[in-house]
């Protein structure tokens, strides 16, 4: 019999390791950059051309190589940087396989020229992964390396190539996530002999972040600082008032390695909660400081992705430390245009016997349910209904105009995310129970949020046909309809409205706040007013509502003045 397996020649090994080292030209610069940056380089200059299809140039002033070493670099497996498995663990240098040098000159007509600053510069050139010359050069301390005709000897791989154009956006897209892992380092980027990105050595993390991602978007951002077991979360998230749907940036890091993880971004997200529209994605910039034992740094060829050893604990650290900083945010800062008013009377009003600007959150027991003792003269200002929609009034800095739906269900919001974190609210018991009709989608949507339901006060049970019959409903306000809301909150369900939210729960309680808050077109009394605004303003949500609508709207009194000429 003869024998079938056989050892494949180096050179083929190689291509096959390139094949996943080296899928595109980013790919390239990646390794190229990386390597640079372990070698400890200050200014790294990469020039590509066609794309890098033709010409991938990057060059460093790092520590360099002596002759020996550079022979020896491009060879499989030969690294500095570890000696032996144990080593791996802990590895903070970006490479560790020794694979990149030799994978990329295997596919390519490749050239480094190397110094170490002490001994001769060295010269060494590659075609298709065999050294063609190595010899004596002139350099400073640094390398440069050249990488020309990518694929030419792969030409399946070639044939996968984009536009130009788009082999360059990533090209620029890798450029510039490392250049924020590292704002120690400068870096220059060149286009087909254009300069397209250029940020100088020694920034600091911010400078570097508005210098990459744009001061616009720089100035949204507020700080993340977080500590909770083995993580330390830090960064920059977004104001929850600046973000949008389209137009996010957001990266992670380990340890400072940049690398993908689209469920622990989500998990960020999720640290917003209700504070951003449910289409709403936030720009993210975190950084997760772990011992590295406890994050396994290989686990993909090109090193994009991470395997935690805690990553439950993990996605809580990354919700809970933008959960932080934004509720900092929402107490501290003004947010948009919306500054927190007081809300007594102005000096000077006929109706100054209110007390001094009060602090309503003081004022107000958080906790649902709990019967607050109400101060009677807070919101002793007239209240005006507007169009059955608006509350209006005054306060010194101006009027405020705040949406009566839109402030109910913000309210019901937090009562309700409080309600399902606790205990049970206690529903209303129907003298007669009520018996409703469901769809099939809808007796679904039901069974998935029994639980739920029952805790804000919806007991329900269902006899296996289509009917359902409540026995105790929520009352969160005296013209609240059970029926109706109840009805309209599982079709919202069933239907997946309110789908955009990451958490179920947060999910439920927009659609049950939405569903029962009062709606525009009811009128409220001077008192019904007076408990809204009261509870809103004891909230600590920011100031739109669930569906990211403005909740409150102020005309700020030097406006008004400015209109009328006064000033
Ligand atoms: N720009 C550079 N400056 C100094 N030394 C370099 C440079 N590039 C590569 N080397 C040396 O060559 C060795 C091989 O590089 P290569 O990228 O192939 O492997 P690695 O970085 O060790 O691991 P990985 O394959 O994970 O990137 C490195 O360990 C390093 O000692
Ligand atoms: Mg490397």
């Amino acid at each position: 019999m003869s024998r079938r397996i056989a050892i494949l020649p180096d050179a083929v090994a190689d291509q096959i390791a390139a094949g996943e080292v080296v899928e595109r030209p980013a790919s390239v610069v990646k390794e190229l950059v990386e390597n640079a940056l372990d070698a400890g380089a200050r200014h790294i200059r990469i020039a590509v051309e066609n794309g890098g299809k033709t010409l991938i140039e990057v060059s460093d002033d790092g520590s360099g190589m002596g002759r020996d070493d550079a022979v020896l670099a491009v060879d499989r497996h030969a690294t500095s940087k570890i000696r032996s498995a144990g080593d791996l663990v802990g590895v903070t240098t970006f490479g560790f396989r020794g694979e990149a040098l030799p994978a990329i000159a295997s596919v390519s007509r490749f050239a480094l020229v190397t110094s170490d600053g002490e001994s001769e510069a060295t010269e060494l050139t590659i075609t298709g992964g065999r050294i063609d010359q190595v010899a004596a050069a002139a350099r400073q301390r640094g390398t440069s390396v050249t990488v020309r005709a990518l694929f030419f000897n792969t030409p399946a791989r070639r044939k996968f190539l984009r536009s130009a154009a788009s082999e360059t956006r990533a090209i620029h897209e890798t450029v510039a996530t490392l250049a924020l892992a590292h704002p120690e380092a400068g870096f220059e980027l060149e286009v087909d002999a254009a300069s397209r990105l250029h940020v100088p050595p020694a920034q600091d993390a911010v400078e570097r972040l508005a210098a990459i991602w744009g001061r616009d978007l720089a100035g949204t951002l507020v700080p993340v600082r977080y500590a909770a077991g083995p993580f330390r979360v830090t960064g920059y998230a977004q104001r929850p008032g600046d973000a949008r749907p389209t137009g996010r940036r957001a990266q992670l890091f380990v340890n400072g390695r940049p690398f993908k993880d689209p469920f622990l971004v989500r998990a960020a997200e999720a640290g917003y909660r209700a504070a951003i529209h449910p289409g709403d994605r936030p720009s993210l910039f975190l950084d997760i400081g772990v011992t590295p034992a406890d994050v396994d740094v290989n686990v993909h060829p090109a090193k994009l992705e991470v395997r935690f050893r805690e990553r439950i604990a993990a996605e809580r650290a990354v919700e809970e430390a933008v959960r932080d900083a934004i509720g900092a945010l929402v107490a501290a800062v003004p947010v948009g245009d919306w500054r927190p008013m007081p809300v007594a009377p102005a000096a000077g009003a006929p109706w100054r016997d209110a007390p001094g600007t009060l602090d309503l959150g003081e004022l107000l027991a958080p906790e649902p349910g709990a019967a607050a003792p109400r101060e009677e003269s807070a919101f002793r200002v007239p209240l005006v209904q507007l169009f059955d929609t608006y509350i209006l009034y005054e306060a010194p800095e101006g009027i405020v105009i705040v949406d009566q739906h839109s402030a109910h269900e913000r309210v019901l919001f937090e009562r309700v995310m409080a309600q399902l974190g606790h205990a049970a609210a206690v529903g209303q018991r129907m003298l007669l129970p009520l018996t409703l009709e469901l769809t099939d989608e809808e007796l679904d949507a039901v069974e998935a949020h029994r639980e739920e339901l029952v805790r804000v006060g919806f007991d329900v049970d269902t006899f296996g046909g289509r009917t359902v019959v409540l026995h105790t409903v929520p009352a969160p306000h005296p013209r609240f309809d059970a029926g109706a809301c109840f009805r309209e909150m599982v079709a919202d369900l069933a239907r997946g409205r309110f789908g955009g939210w990451a958490n179920r729960l947060e999910r439920f309680a927009a659609t049950f706040a939405c569903r029962a808050a009062v709606k525009a077109g009811e009128t409220l009394s001077q008192a019904e007013m007076r408990e809204l605004l009261l509870q809103l303003f004891a909230t600590d949500l920011p100031p739109h509502d669930v569906h990211g609508r403005s909740t409150i709207v102020q005309l700020p009194r030097e406006e008004l003045e400015r209109r009328f000429g006064r000033r």
